[in-house]
């Protein structure tokens, strides 16, 4: 067995865990183990394809990142390739990788990746490919599966961000704003908005009203409370309006959702008369050791796509269905996107504990 290996889309921290892991696993195996650099780069002679040795793997685990690097503008389906009068035009290079794949014999391949990668992975299983996924994101927005690696570094790092604000804060009576990421969930910022007891949380599933957002500052001062903090998700969008976005213009990429913290603070300052200020948390969420837990779910993970790969699950990724780690078609996964259920248990107690969500 040849076994390879790739990472797409953004890199979530726990990515060198599972890459570990699925390398020793498929080592013991007495399996071949091949890591694809770039995303499909590797399979389409763009980058390298490296072997991945108990040497190259050791000590990887806790490191953020990826050792393979990766990309989330490199979809072999619709692949950016400049034209002559200089403009870029996606074009269809998936025949490539599969042609690559068979001529370095390879016979599985693990891809992992958040919805987009395993949407491509999808579609390279109906055209033949023996692949099994792992699903990656620090956004928690993968169906089937009750977490993924990535998430809870992420939450870790907004809540100390929050702990560290809220000193700021309070000696300043300011609002403080601060945006996280997620796209269009609002995981991160409701989990770590409630752990680091925010007194706002915005999330895209709960469209706000700007003037609620105001009217709880309001409250809070006239209790005494003469700072906020306000914990938004980049994807969030008030009620008849829309996500805010910043970019997302080089070929080949898909928009980038941000920015609404800077607003958000300027229209919260001009209705409340508070000095407000706001901060973007950005890539910090990305970077850096993986949590113990993090770390633990990206083992699991790596260890059962090799099984996986073992029983021949093609078309399939691994899932956490706890306490078991499972397999589930890549259908099932991208069937449904999952967001934050707006009844669920830790809104409630977020709304019992006094934060608002703006509406
Ligand atoms: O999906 C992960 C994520 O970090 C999102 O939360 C964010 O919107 C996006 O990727 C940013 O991607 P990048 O800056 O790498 O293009």
């Amino acid at each position: 067995m040849r076994l390879a290996i790739s990472t797409g889309g953004g890199d979530a921290p726990g990515l060198n865990a599972v890459i570990r892991a699925a390398a020793l696993a498929a080592i013991h195996r007495g399996w071949d183990v091949l890591g694809i650099c770039r995303g499909y780069y590797g399979l389409l002679g763009e980058d390298e394809i490296i072997p991945l040795t108990r040497e190259s793997v050791r000590g990887i685990a806790y490191m953020g990142g990826t050792i393979l690097r990766t990309t989330n503008r490199g979809n072999p389906f619709e692949f950016p390739v400049q034209q002559a009068d200089g403009s870029y035009a996606l074009v269809d290079r998936s025949g490539e990788v599969l042609d690559n794949a068979r001529a370095m014999g390879i016979d599985a391949l693990i891809s992992i990746g958040g919805d987009g990668s395993l949407a491509i992975a999808q579609r390279f299983f109906e055209k033949g490919l023996r692949v099994v996924g792992v699903p990656k994101t620090i956004d928690n927005d993968v169906s089937g599966t009750i977490t993924t690696f990535g998430f809870d570094t992420a939450v870790t790092t907004a809540i100390e961000a929050i702990d560290k604000l809220h000193t700021t804060a309070e000696s300043h009576d300011r609002v403080l704003v601060m945006e996280v990421m997620g796209r269009h969930a609002g995981f991160i910022a409701l989990h770590s908005g409630l752990a680091g007891t925010a007194d706002v949380i915005l999330i895209p599933e709960i469209p706000y009203d700007l003037e609620c957002v105001c009217e709880k500052i309001r409250a809070r001062d006239r209790m005494g409370r003469h700072f906020s903090i306000v914990v938004v998700a980049e994807g969030a969008f008030p009620k008849g309006g829309q996500e805010s976005v910043i970019g997302g213009s080089l070929p080949g990429e898909s928009r980038r959702v941000g920015g609404i913290a800077g607003r958000l603070a300027w229209d919260i300052e001009q209705m409340t008369g508070k000095e407000s200020r706001s901060l973007v948390l950005g890539h910090l969420q990305r970077g850096g050791m993986p949590t113990g837990y993090d770390r633990l779910l990206a083992a699991r993970f790596g260890g059962a796509a090799v099984e996986a790969v073992e029983n021949e699950k093609w078309g399939h990724m691994v899932a956490l269905q706890s306490p078991h780690i499972v397999t589930i078609p890549f259908t099932e996964a991208l069937a449904v996107h999952k967001r934050v259920d707006p009844h669920h248990d830790i809104v409630r107690t977020a709304r019992a504990t006094g934060i608002s969500f703006g509406d």
